[in-house]
């Protein structure tokens, strides 16, 4: 599959965000991954669907949005209607919620005509969502605990990679997207492709790069 890099707009200069983007498309990146934390779920507050509403008409890339929220299910309209090309939400957010919470939300972002994706921290086994994968247009893996950008990538995320690629082509879905996100650089990029990854979120190796079209297409070399 082809490599993919999803620039993580988390480590951007939110009084210049409208830039950061325009300039991500010109470096090279695929997809903008919207990080939405909510202070509950991770501790940090970053935005809500306003940002992805004015940043939509500035790329024509993907939104790819991350929600780090309780209660998922209650934000999808905002994020579809803000132009949200994919919603991933979190496993451990769905789980707290008993009655196939987890299958409702996936299903209810695909009634707004986008993708879906179910996200795992580092200490949730991917096994947890393998009954999901039917519906899932991508399964997106934790390399770090969520909510800062700038940690170390957790070697344990490679596994997790493998098990759930292995899955993916076992039961007929090997089109699926296989997302990582946390501490991805040029330096692992190979290694978590090799282990079944097809789209790599970058925040900080982008941003904190002397030059980003070089950060970007090292990563997906
Ligand atoms: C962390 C976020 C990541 C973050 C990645 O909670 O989900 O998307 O921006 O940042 P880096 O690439 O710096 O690890
Ligand atoms: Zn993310």
């Amino acid at each position: 599959m082809n490599i993919k890099i999803a620039a993580s707009i988390l480590s951007a200069d939110f009084s210049q965000m409208g830039e950061a983007v325009k300039k991500l498309e010109r470096a090279g990146a695929d997809i903008i991954h919207c990080d939405v934390m909510d202070g509950s779920f991770v501790q940090p507050i970053t935005f809500g669907g306003q940002m992805v509403k004015n940043i939509r008409p500035l790329t024509k890339l993907p939104l790819d949005v991350h929600l780090m929220t309780e209660h998922p299910k209650t934000q999808i309209k905002f994020f579809a209607e803000a132009g949200a090309d994919i919603i991933t939400v979190h496993y451990e957010a769905c789980s707290k919620i008993s009655g196939g919470y987890l299958r409702e939300t996936l299903l209810l972002i695909k009634s707004y005509g986008i993708k879906c994706g179910v996200v795992v921290n580092p200490d949730t086994d991917v096994e947890k969502v393998f009954d999901v994968f039917d519906i899932c247009d991508m399964l997106l893996v934790m390399s770090v605990f969520p909510g800062y950008g700038g940690q170390k990538f957790m070697p344990s995320a490679m596994e997790q990679l493998k098990k759930a690629r292995a899955r993916a082509l076992s039961v007929g879905r090997g089109d699926m997207d296989i997302e990582v996100d946390g501490g991805i650089s040029a330096e692992n990029a190979a290694s978590v492709a090799a282990a079944g990854a097809n789209v790599l979120v970058a925040g900080s190796s982008i941003f904190r790069s002397a030059d980003m079209a070089v950060a970007i297409s090292a990563m997906r070399g």
